[in-house]
């Protein structure tokens, strides 16, 4: 077994969606072929209502998958095929937006004023970008939690992981989509494909990504070199080949998702809420959506 090294690691940014909505991008809107088939992540965490009760009102996607992963509060959805209802704290949707798909996702936080929740946009191969939309909706008793004897607990999303399989199902990018902890003084290796690109996004504690079989020294924003590199809340890791990563902590446990998928490889044309592989597809898609003709399954 090898080792992914740490490739890069960055801290999410300051970002307005939406109505008006302050969230944190990991990566999203740039040069994505090192997270492919991976398109942007979110991390709309807050504590404060006016920083999310506007929302993200009614908007269109097409060609892509989105990924909703709430931890605290609720958002309420609703969209063009008629789908409604409320997704709460440990659940996921997942949403194949496919041909197009116009809908709402209104966050409300609980009795504490607390939102909390990632969002991740997976790209669609371009045989895919026009299949029927749907969703997946998973309640989070349905999700299986897996803890080792080390005390390190997978609840596994999507995707196999320590024997077990995700709810989330027939995803293009055959993502895996991990929530992980790892207890104090713990170092810990996990399995991730050598064929998939992979990072992790860190959202409670601390610890150390070790590229222990590579000793060059490992770029980053935070800290540089030596025996691992140095991770706390929001920071994204991007890990280079190997097998597995590997995870130290000290006096503190640390929290992150594992992400990883096979890359698709095509070109991205990308607009706001629609990605597809070309400008012409993309300038119809929009052409589509104003004189009333973008919804293809509605
Ligand atoms: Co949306």
């Amino acid at each position: 077994m090898s080792i992914r090294p740490v490739k890069r690691l960055t801290k999410s940014q300051l970002a307005m969606e939406g109505a008006g909505v302050r969230l944190r991008r990991a990566f999203g809107f740039g040069d994505t072929a090192e997270v492919d088939p991976f398109l942007l992540f979110d991390d709309f965490r807050g504590d404060r209502p006016d920083d999310y009760l506007a929302g993200f009102p009614w908007h269109p996607h097409r060609g892509i998958e989105t990924i909703t992963y709430v931890l605290a509060g609720n958002v309420d959805h609703g969209d063009s095929l008629g789908n409604k209802g409320t997704i709460g704290a440990g659940d996921v949707q997942w949403m194949t937006a496919g041909s197009g798909i116009v809908h709402q996702e209104m966050p409300h936080g609980n009795e504490r004023g607390q939102m909390h929740g990632f969002q991740l946009w997976a790209n669609l191969p371009s045989s895919l970008k026009m299949t029927h939309p749907r969703y997946q909706d998973v309640s989070a008793k349905d999700i299986p939690e897996v803890t080792d004897d080390d005390g390190t607990t997978a609840r596994v999303i999507c995707g196999s992981f320590w024997g077990k399989r995700g709810p989330v199902e027939g995803v293009a990018a055959e993502p895996q989509y991990v929530d992980v902890w790892v207890p104090p003084a713990t170092r810990r290796s996990l399995p991730v494909a050598r064929s998939r690109n992979a990072f992790a996004y860190v959202f409670e504690g601390s610890g150390k990504f070790a590229g222990a079989s590579d000793p060059q020294p490992v770029k980053t924003d935070i800290v540089g070199g030596g025996e691992g590199v140095a991770a706390d809340n929001r920071s994204l890791i991007l890990f280079d080949a190997g097998d597995e990563i590997t995870v130290e902590t000290r006096d503190e446990g640390i929290r992150f998702l594992l992400v990883s998928g096979e890359p698709i490889q095509e070109p991205v044309a990308w607009r706001g809420p629609i990605v597809m592989n070309t400008n012409e597809e993309l300038r119809q898609a929009f052409e589509e959506y104003r004189n009333g003709t973008f919804l293809k399954h509605a």
